[in-house]
């Protein structure tokens, strides 16, 4: 089968090196992608807003599949336009897309399917927006309602702070985002990833992580799109995960599907464990970044065969995909600035000298310069481990990240902090 991987992160380079290892995939194609991404694919340049070109591209080059990798496609409907081409397209359609594309629509999806989640108000201006608030106790959730590049929520500790959230989202401190914003009850527990495949009708669980969003070590300091991560997640114990499929994953799916908008693809939920059990912090219409690099690590089933059986909604036919059961973690090396205004330019070397069995770096942010290779963004590189546990993984990991030359870039030295203290207390 060929294939169109859209996307440029180092999520899109893991996918891209393990649909390169399936038996299935002839011609493999990338858009943008990235250096490392050119290892496997043939990196052209398509305008996903161009929905027409994209799908010239697809007749012209006989792809049988198009793997979205990023939010924003899907969101803005390409997905759908590929499907009415009759190109077959791992992603959702527009209207399910929405799960990630308004956190307002998968409140009430939630409400109308009885899905655990926060309290809400979804508000369409300021007075209306400070009336609702008066029905929540501090700390409040403010969020801003549409894509906000990971950026849209604010945790207010005081009555002030919550006011002058909702005054930025309606003045446009998050542009269109903030037309409407939802206020959100503050929930307390440990948050965990997890991660489903559908094709509208049947579900396979697709195995858990948990990420490090702020970008200092203890996590401190600025939301990032997420400094490392690890999988699976051990506080998301069987138990768990059955509650979350049969209460959070099953229920979205099937509701989605009754009311004449299935969904496919990956339904990427992040989930607050609370002492009432789990409940839905959002939902994503991708993989996570970096949690895909850690889930390709230990996928042992052929990706192309889970994706294209999606696709067509067959996934009653293939059995459950299949996972290595040692840990993955992924360490995120950044370049110095991030999240702010990252340093471009600065050169990386010694990649394949940290290389080894077990240990694999995807490209993020990279970008080659006269044969060599620098950094072009704020994520840079994702640097990959599998061990016995996530102790080990972490230890593979950083023994690599040191042997890599890079010397504008840094990196946080705790990931996996949690579930290491848990491995050290036995
Ligand atoms: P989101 O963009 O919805 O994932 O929110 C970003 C982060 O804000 C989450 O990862 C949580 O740490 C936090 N958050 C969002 N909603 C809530 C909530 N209702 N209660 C507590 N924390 C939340
Ligand atoms: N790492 C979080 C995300 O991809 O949304």
């Amino acid at each position: 089968m060929n294939i169109l991987l859209l996307g440029s992160g180092g999520r899109e380079h893991a996918l891209a090196w393990k649909l390169a290892q399936s038996p299935s995939v002839e011609k493999f194609y990338a858009s943008p992608g990235n250096p490392g991404i050119a290892e496997h694919a043939i990196c052209v340049n398509l305008d996903v807003s161009d929905h027409g070109s994209v799908i010239l591209f697809c007749a012209r080059n006989d792809i049988d599949m198009v793997v979205v990798g990023p939010e924003a496609p899907l969101v803005d409907g390409l997905a759908e336009s590929l499907r009415m081409a009759e190109i077959f397209v791992f992603g959702p359609d527009k209207a399910p897309a929405q799960l990630e594309g308004s956190k307002g629509f998968t409140k009430d999806l939630c409400a109308r399917a009885d899905i655990p989640t926060a309290g809400y108000v979804r508000t369409t201006n300021q007075a209306e927006a400070l009336a609702a608030l008066d029905k929540f106790s501090i700390p409040v959730v403010i969020k801003a309602d549409g894509l906000a590049a990971g950026k849209g929520v604010i945790i207010a500790e005081t009555r002030e702070q919550a006011e002058d959230a909702i005054a930025m989202m309606f003045d446009g401190g998050f542009g269109d985002a903030g037309a409407e914003v939802v206020i959100e009850e503050f929930l307390t527990g440990e948050e965990a990833s997890f991660f489903a495949i559908t094709d509208g009708k049947n579900v396979l669980p697709f195995g858990s992580a948990q990420d490090h969003k702020r970008v200092g070590e203890g996590d401190t300091g600025p939301n990032t799109g997420g400094m490392g991560a690890y999988s699976p997640a051990p506080v998301l114990t069987p138990a768990l995960q059955k509650q979350v499929m049969d209460q959070i994953i099953q229920p979205t799916v099937d509701t989605l599907a009754a009311e004449g908008t299935p969904y496919s693809g990956v339904l990427f939920a992040g989930l607050m464990l609370t002492d009432t059990g789990p409940q839905l912090i959002e939902y994503n219409a991708r993989f996570g970044d970096p949690e895909c690099q850690v889930l390709m690590m230990r996928l042992q089933s052929d990706l192309a065969a889970i994706m294209l059986a999606t696709a067509k909604g067959e996934l009653d036919q293939i059995s459950a995909p299949e996972f290595d059961q040692q840990s993955a973690l992924t360490v995120v090396m950044a370049a110095k600035g991030y999240p702010a205004t990252p340093e471009k330019g600065g050169k990386i070397r010694n990649l394949s000298g940290a290389e080894s069995e077990g240990v694999k770096i995807f490209h993020a942010g990279t970008a080659e310069d006269d044969g060599a290779l620098i950094a072009n963004g704020g994520r840079v590189l994702n640097v990959t481990a599998l061990g016995s546990n996530t102790t080990e993984a972490q230890g593979k990991a950083y023994a690599a990240v040191d042997k890599i030359d890079f010397e504008t870039g840094f990196c946080r030295r705790d990931i996996g902090w949690r579930e290491v203290a848990r491995e050290a207390e036995g």
